[in-house]
């Protein structure tokens, strides 16, 4: 019968890759946890109101990359294309300001966007997701960053570099949007189709145009940088000031921009020259207008997203399990009895205990024993059942001694030489 495969851009995780995304996990739970952040799960299916409001209806995710659909009850919904707009909603919806001043909220888990796949680019993928409510000082902002270089270095990502700019806030882009859209009026014929939209619409969008014609027209187009309110301006000098205090590298990239509607002042990316096309691995940025647009009060917001697929594609693989892995090899129906009281003795002694389920022979057993890595492989058959013994293989130089056939008294009697 054919096979069924999974769906274009949609993909399995398993194998050293799946190995990654732990470490990774663990390792960002380790500094969220110090830091003061706490987790939150939110639904992956959303209204899709919720994303057109947050995200923006004019950026490329809303009008071409959602998976949008009509659900049985007649209403439109999406699949959530990133964490920040649900875990605004739940922030809101909770009310989590009226319990504390300062939120710190991560959460994990699939994010779904229709691109086109490449490399790097799935249709299914992770995102771990950090924000912070209820600060509006640049600290937060700096703070953010050195957590990421805290866990990329535990990670020992190396070769990575971070990008920031500020975008500003409201009054300073209605000036550059104007200068924007008169200078991308003046080059209008070399623009493609979709920008003469954007250039209706939202003329910041074009920054986010990938076809190579326009993307040489914005070469040369103004810089929101330089149109940045005093207030704005010094926002930004403050957080590189508290970059360097905490000791962390980043450059500034005048013409960074990002593809989501709701950013204001700070944005960051840190990217790889290891992922080709695909670059940023991290990205993120604050958001003080967000909470209010989505029905809340008027609270400030700066977070971001690891992408998981992209950074464990970029990192060294995670060192071997410490302890030694034991393998328990019976022959004959007396010594297998031992099999469920072992098992339960080595779980409960926390120490790792392999067998062969449906492997019979001895040879064949200390085959899969071998091929799966085993350490030390204990053997039981019906000689050592009478003697009251087991048989311990040293894997490594072949050695053998024997040992108590005592399924509780095993562990600690394997870990003492
Ligand atoms: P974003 O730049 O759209 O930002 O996505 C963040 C990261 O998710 C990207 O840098 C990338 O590593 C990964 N990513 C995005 N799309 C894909 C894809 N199709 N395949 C594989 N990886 C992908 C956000 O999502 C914001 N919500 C970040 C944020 C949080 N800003 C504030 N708080």
């Amino acid at each position: 019968m054919e096979s069924i495969k999974a769906l274009r851009g949609f993909r399995d995780v398993y194998g050293e890759e799946v190995e990654k995304f732990s470490l990774i996990e663990s390792v960002s739970r380790h500094y969220l946890g110090l830091l003061g952040y706490r987790e939150i799960q939110i639904p992956a299916l959303e209204k899709t109101e919720l994303f057109k409001r947050s995200i923006g209806d004019t950026t490329d995710i809303v009008e071409k990359e959602m998976f949008t659909f009509t659900d049985r009850s007649g209403d439109s919904v999406t699949l959530r294309p990133e964490g920040t707009a649900g875990v605004v909603r739940a922030y809101v919806q909770a009310s989590f300001y009226a319990r504390e001043r300062v939120s710190r909220l991560f959460t994990m888990g699939p994010m779904f966007r229709h691109e086109r796949p490449q490399k790097g680019r799935f249709r299914q993928f992770s995102q771990m997701d950090v924000e912070v409510f209820g600060v509006a000082e640049p600290i937060v902002d700096a703070e953010l960053i050195w957590m990421i270089r805290l866990i990329l270095d535990r990670l020992n990502c190396a070769g990575y570099a971070i990008e920031i700019n500020s975008v500003g806030c409201k009054e300073c882009r209605t000036d550059f949007r104007q200068a924007l859209a008169a200078f991308l009026e003046d080059r209008k014929e070399r623009l493609c189709e979709d920008c003469l939209g954007r250039l209706m619409r939202n003329p910041l969008r074009v920054f986010d145009c990938k076809v190579p014609q326009c993307n040489e027209v914005i070469q040369d187009a103004p810089v929101l940088f330089d149109y940045l309110c005093g207030e704005c301006r010094d926002h930004f000098d403050q957080c590189l000031d508290h970059l360097k205090g905490f000791g962390v590298p980043v450059s500034v990239n005048k013409r960074l921009v990002r593809g989501l509607d709701y950013y204001t002042r700070t944005v960051f990316e840190v990217t790889s020259s290891e992922l080709g096309a695909q670059k940023a691995f991290v990205a993120g940025g604050r958001y003080d207008n967000l909470v209010k647009e989505m029905g809340g009060p008027s609270i400030p917001g700066i977070g971001f997203a690891v992408g998981m697929e992209r950074l464990a594609s970029i990192i060294p693989e995670p060192p071997p399990r410490n302890g030694h892995v034991y393998f328990l090899a019976t022959v004959g129906t007396r010594a297998k009895a031992f099999l469920i009281p072992t098992l339960k003795a080595f779980a409960a002694a926390d120490t790792r205990l392999a067998y062969a389920p449906s492997a019979t022979s001895l040879k064949s057993q200390m085959k899969y024993a071998a091929a799966m890595g085993a350490d030390f492989v204990v053997i039981v058959g019906d000689e050592e059942v009478d003697k009251g013994k087991a048989l311990v293989r040293d894997m490594k130089d072949g050695s053998q001694r024997e040992v108590a056939l005592d399924p509780e008294a095993l562990p600690d009697l394997l870990k003492s030489p």
